[in-house]
């Protein structure tokens, strides 16, 4: 459910922004400072360098806050590993939008590159996502082995089997769905479709079912399969941290020149 919110501000936001300034961002460079909101919406107008300035903050905050969660023991208690990747991709796509309307689509000098690595690092962490979730793990994103999925796995058909609530024959067909090559979201449904025959919805078994479905879902792929999976992985990283490093560091010099150059927002 929060996920949707998410992807409804960051919709919105585009939205707004699209709506706000469109009839300038289309114009041709040399006609721009003839537009009413040229003085606003120009990469250091009050708005198109707030939007740099809240932008940057926000992909700062995203990956610092990411990395200082999965790194630093003492902040285990803050919520799941998860929902903090939630939260850094978040921030890392709202981030980018609004520093995109900052350029005001013009993609000039060194910056530029900085520009670039950006939107690598943005299209990689779609691809690093995907790879990424098909990954057994425990909470705390350490990859499991073999003998682990394994062993969990046996841990969830013994659960199962004791769940008096639900007949024999229902207990085999969950156990045939959860292990079968299909997609998580029709698996859900059936599981859910049965469930309520027997159980409560809401119900602490209810949820359980619910919450196996997905958790089986990516221990049923194949040991090569997974494999591979973590292969592409390590590969993947190549991508996405090198290029955020040179993101980072061609901003702090984008941002002590335009600090040179007399450029204080509304801090003038
Ligand atoms: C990843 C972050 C950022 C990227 C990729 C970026 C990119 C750009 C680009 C492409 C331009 C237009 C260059 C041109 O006129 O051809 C620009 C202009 C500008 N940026 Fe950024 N920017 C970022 C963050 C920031 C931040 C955090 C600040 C301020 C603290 C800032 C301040 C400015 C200013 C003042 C200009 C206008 C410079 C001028 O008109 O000469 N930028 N930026
Ligand atoms: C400007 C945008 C982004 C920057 C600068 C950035 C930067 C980073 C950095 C530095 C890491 C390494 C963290 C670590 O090793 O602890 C990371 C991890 C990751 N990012 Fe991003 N990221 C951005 C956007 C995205 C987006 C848009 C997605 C997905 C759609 C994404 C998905 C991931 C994933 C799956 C990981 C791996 C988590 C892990 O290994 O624990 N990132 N990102």
């Amino acid at each position: 459910m929060y996920i949707t919110i998410l992807v409804v501000i960051e919709i919105a936001v585009f939205i707004w922004l699209v709506r706000l300034g469109h009839s300038y961002y289309v114009l041709p460079l040399e006609e721009r400072p003839f537009h009413e909101l040229h003085r606003q919406l120009k990469p250091s107008g009050d708005i198109g360098h707030g939007l740099g300035i809240v932008g940057t903050l926000m992909i700062l905050i995203g990956v610092f806050g990411y990395m200082t969660r999965k790194r630093w023991r003492a902040l285990q208690r803050w919520g799941r590993l998860k929902y903090w990747l939630e939260f850094h991709i978040f921030l890392c796509t709202l981030g980018p939008m609004l520093v995109l309307f900052h350029t005001a689509f013009k993609f000039g000098g060194i910056v530029s590159i900085s520009f670039w690595s950006m939107v690598t690092v943005v299209l990689s962490g779609v691809f690093g996502r995907y790879v990424y979730v098909r990954i057994p793990q425990t909470v705390e994103g350490r990859a499991l082995d073999w003998s682990e999925i394994e062993e969990i796995k046996r841990t969830v058909e013994q659960r199962l089997k004791g769940a008096n609530e639900l007949s024999d024959e229902q207990k085999q067909t969950i156990w045939q769905i959860w292990n079968a090559p299909t997609s998580l979201w029709k698996k859900k449904r059936q599981i859910k479709r049965i469930a309520r025959k027997s159980v409560d919805r809401g119900s602490p078994l209810y949820d359980w079912l619910i919450e196996q479905t997905e958790l089986m879902h990516k221990l049923s792929s194949d040991k090569e399969r997974i494999n591979l999976y973590k292969r592409l992985f390590k590969y993947w990283h190549v991508f996405h941290l090198p290029f955020a490093i040179i993101m980072l560091l061609i901003m702090l010099i984008h941002v002590g020149v335009s600090l040179a150059l007399g450029f204080y927002w509304i801090f003038d």
